[in-house]
């Protein structure tokens, strides 16, 4: 089940991602994934997904974005955009999978001096369908 994240859920969302604060635009799918967005005018940027150790390989993160979008979409959203170091293959392959492309890369972005890839997908209308 799709749903808002509440303050229930700080305690195992914090052991997976320890800066994580309750907020309107964080989403949890079955309480095994999560994934937290920021929104304004019709653009949406993700700041993290996550999926439990034991559940990835799974298909969760891919159900949780394609849930993600299109509650997004219902509410507005046009543009996505995300940022992921270069490194992360498992991330990265999600991503395309999803239909982001890059757009940009920013060089020595982490401080451990990896490069992060901008990615961007867009919401296409047809027939009154999101394509996702
Ligand atoms: C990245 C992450 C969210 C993927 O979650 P997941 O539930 O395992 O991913 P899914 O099972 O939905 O996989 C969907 C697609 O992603 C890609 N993918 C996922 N894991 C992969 C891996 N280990 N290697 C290569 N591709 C992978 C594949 O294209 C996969 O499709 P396929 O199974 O048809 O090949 C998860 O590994 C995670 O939580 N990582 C730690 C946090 C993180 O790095 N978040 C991203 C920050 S930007």
């Amino acid at each position: 089940m799709l749903r808002l994240a509440t303050k229930n859920d700080s305690e195992w969302i914090a052991a997976i991602h320890p800066l994580w604060k309750p907020n309107s635009s964080s989403w949890v799918l079955d309480k095994k994934a999560f994934a937290i967005w920021q929104t304004a005018s019709d653009e949406a940027e993700l700041l993290y997904i996550a999926v439990e150790a034991s559940e990835r390989g799974k298909g969760l993160a891919k159900t949780l974005m394609e849930r993600c979008h299109k509650e997004l979409i219902a509410q507005g959203i046009k543009k996505f955009y995300l940022e992921v170091s270069e490194t992360n293959i498992s991330a990265v392959s999600l991503y395309k999978k999803l239909g982001y492309e890059k757009i940009a890369e920013r060089k020595e972005y982490y401080k451990n001096g990896e490069t992060a890839v901008v990615m961007k997908f867009s919401a296409f209308w047809d027939m009154g369908q999101a394509a996702c």
